[in-house]
């Protein structure tokens, strides 16, 4: 066995699984774990850190390679190399289109297996450590907390759960606030920025992590926020979608959270944002029309394949209380409610006074909330059992 190189297999259907594994240990390298889905897979990629994926690609294509698009997507730092039992040029070309870095013939041979591993990780290697310390470039965790109707809470939750990382989990941790009309996170974090997201997006062809720290503004928490503009102007800046794209890129590789707050609507920016995101939090109040535009909102992206897996639907009694229950609400919304933050007074007398409810109130009900997601949501702690559990079956805790 060659125990250089660690791979894990990812194939829908267990036959076609085991076929792959008795190929792969029959080439002689070891399999370190099995995924029957994306989600799976990604999950056993940050455990079981592979050298790479190996994936069949055969009839019916579409399948195989709508998942090679969504691990490369989901994990843009592990190979995935393809396996066929067809040797066609445009089999070749959609596998490498859709994010394979190799397609390898069947029967496997273990000397192409061995080469290619070792050019696939040799690359990444290069890559990780292109970075000036020396330190391989990490990917973060990137939520972006959405909701079609305006005064839903988007901001309140953003903030909070980025000030509840900071302070708990220790790691790097930014809020980049996407709504260039209002610019609340910085209100809300008590903070005056000199520069904002606009200016950084004007500079992006000279942006790197020195560059970043600049447009910064660092909370007491330790939390850093990328802060939109606070003073009203004329007009609302636009920002540039393919630039907010490579932007929450680049910060991803510098910060183990980034936590995108966004303005009440489904633009070119939310739409970038959403799909560099790991997490969607798609959050309504209880009213109707909230219920309503986030039904529509996830009858649009529902759908797409970006979104699928990743959306969690967070419900918020922000205004008053309401007699509408999960069960209804699940069932006006078609989707699963993945949690219900409670109404909680503390939270708007906390932000009266420019602090976020957790640091000012955290044993209040909407604290303790927001630490349960933070950790059912990113993991780290065990979430409680019951309750909640049943919904969030399934997610890493
Ligand atoms: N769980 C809650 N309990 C009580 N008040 C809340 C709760 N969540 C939010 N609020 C209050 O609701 C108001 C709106 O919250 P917030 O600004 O976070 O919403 P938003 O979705 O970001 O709004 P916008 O779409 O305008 O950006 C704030 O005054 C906030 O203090
Ligand atoms: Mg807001």
């Amino acid at each position: 066995m060659n125990d250089a190189y660690g791979i894990v297999l990812v194939d829908e259907a267990q036959e076609d699984r085991l076929r792959l594994r008795k190929e792969v240990s029959a080439a002689g390298i070891s399999v370190v774990g099995e995924a029957s889905s994306t989600q799976e897979a990604v999950t056993l990629a940050h455990e079981a850190q592979p050298d790479a994926m190996v994936i069949s690609v055969e009839e019916p294509l579409a399948r195989a390679l709508r998942t090679i698009e969504m691990l490369a997507t989901a994990l843009s730092e592990t190979p995935i190399i393809a396996v066929s039992s067809e040797h066609s040029r445009e089999i070749l070309r959609k596998a490498v289109l859709a994010g394979a870095r190799d397609v390898l013939s069947r029967p496997l041979r273990k000397d192409e297996l061995v080469e290619t591993l070792a050019v696939v990780v040799k690359r990444r290697e290069q890559r990780g450590w292109t970075e000036g310390n020396g330190a391989p470039l990490p990917q973060g965790t990137v939520v972006s907390v959405f909701g079609p109707k305006g005064g839903v809470g988007k901001t309140t939750l953003a903030i909070n759960l980025g000030v509840h990382l900071a302070t708990q989990s220790k790691e790097r941790v930014i809020v980049v606030d996407l709504d260039t009309q209002v610019g609340a996170a910085a209100v809300m974090l008590n903070l005056l920025p000199n520069r904002t997201i606009v200016d950084v997006l004007q500079n992006m062809r000279h942006v790197d992590r020195d560059v970043l720290k600049s447009f910064v503004v660092e909370h007491a928490s330790g939390l850093a926020l990328l802060p939109a503009p606070i003073w009203t102007t004329e007009q609302e800046e636009e920002l540039p979608a393919d630039d907010v794209g490579r932007l929450l890129g680049l910060l991803s590789s510098y910060y183990d959270y980034v936590i995108i707050d966004t303005p009440p609507r489904l633009d070119a920016v939310v739409l970038r944002s959403l799909q560099a995101s790991t997490f969607i939090l798609l959050m309504t109040s209880l009213e109707v029309a909230s219920l309503h535009a986030t039904k529509r909102v996830l009858e649009r992206i529902g759908k797409w394949e970006f979104a699928k897996d990743k959306i969690k639907v967070v419900t918020n009694v922000s205004n008053s209380a309401n007699s509408l229950g999960q069960r209804d609400i699940e069932a006006a919304l078609g989707y699963e409610v993945f949690w219900s933050l409670p109404h909680d007074p503390n939270v708007a007398i906390a932000s009266q006074v420019g602090q976020p409810v957790v640091q000012a109130y955290p044993r209040s009900k909407a604290s303790q909330s927001i630490s349960q997601l933070h950790y059912t949501l990113i993991g780290a702690q065990p979430a409680r059992s019951g309750g909640l559990g049943t919904l969030l079956r399934g997610w890493k805790s």
